[in-house]
């Protein structure tokens, strides 16, 4: 399934439960990519600089990165992307890796939350989180991207697939309730 939503939405902190919960993989590129500048990597140093700026890493990175770590999983129920994909070229990427591997997007839930509430979470967050992109400058470039390059995909997945808008305003375990009920109905069990 994929987790879709705005920065500050929750999909890290709903994409953690409903993987947890179901016994999916929970894939989040943006952690692989932290977790690559925190190795000190050279493509490390690379995707810090687009991380620093709010705007999205490149495609051709994002895809090796992306399947290395996917690679590593055989047999497993399913997976949670989150954060992925984030323009509709990776979209038709993954549908083309997919289709050749016989597997199926069962569902893409898209968490909904206004302007004024992300950013005064990811605010929120910037105090103690570590993460250098938390910070109002940076959180209104990656709303921006967010709205420009990565909204599109919802107009793709509504063309080709199940999607399913969330109230993310709640509570997260209400929100959290709803998506495993989603997910039920897709026909996964626990
Ligand atoms: P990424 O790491 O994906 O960050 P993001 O999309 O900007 O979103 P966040 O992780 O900040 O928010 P979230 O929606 O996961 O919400 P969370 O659960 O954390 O991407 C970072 C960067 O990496 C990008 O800018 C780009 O450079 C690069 N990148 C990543 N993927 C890429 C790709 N595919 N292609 C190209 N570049 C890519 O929640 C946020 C906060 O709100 C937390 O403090 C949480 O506790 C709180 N919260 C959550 N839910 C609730 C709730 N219901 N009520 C109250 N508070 C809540
Ligand atoms: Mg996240």
């Amino acid at each position: 399934m994929i987790m879709f939503g705005p920065p500050g939405s929750g999909k890290g902190t709903q994409s953690k439960l409903v993987a947890g919960h179901f016994g999916f993989i929970h894939l989040s590129t943006g952690d692989l990519f932290r977790k690559e500048i925190q190795n000190n990597t050279a493509m490390g140093d690379i995707i810090k600089a687009f991380i620093n700026r709010g705007i999205l890493i490149p495609d051709l990175i994002v895809m090796r990165e992306l399947y290395r770590y996917a690679l590593q999983f055989k047999n497993v129920p399913g997976i949670v992307f989150d954060g992925f994909p984030r323009n509709p070229k990776q979209a038709a990427n993954l549908d083309k890796v997919f289709h050749k591997k016989e597997l199926r997007i069962a569902l893409v839930v898209s968490i909904q939350v206004p302007d004024e509430v992300l950013i005064q979470r990811v605010l929120d967050r910037g105090k103690d989180s570590g993460r250098t992109d938390d910070t109002l400058g940076v959180m209104e470039k990656r709303l921006e991207v967010y709205k420009t390059l990565t909204h599109p995909v919802i107009d793709y997945y509504k063309q080709t697939r199940r999607l399913i808008e969330v109230d993310g305003t709640r509570d997260v375990r209400v929100v959290a309730k709803d998506i495993r009920k989603i997910v039920k109905v897709a026909g996964f069990k626990k």
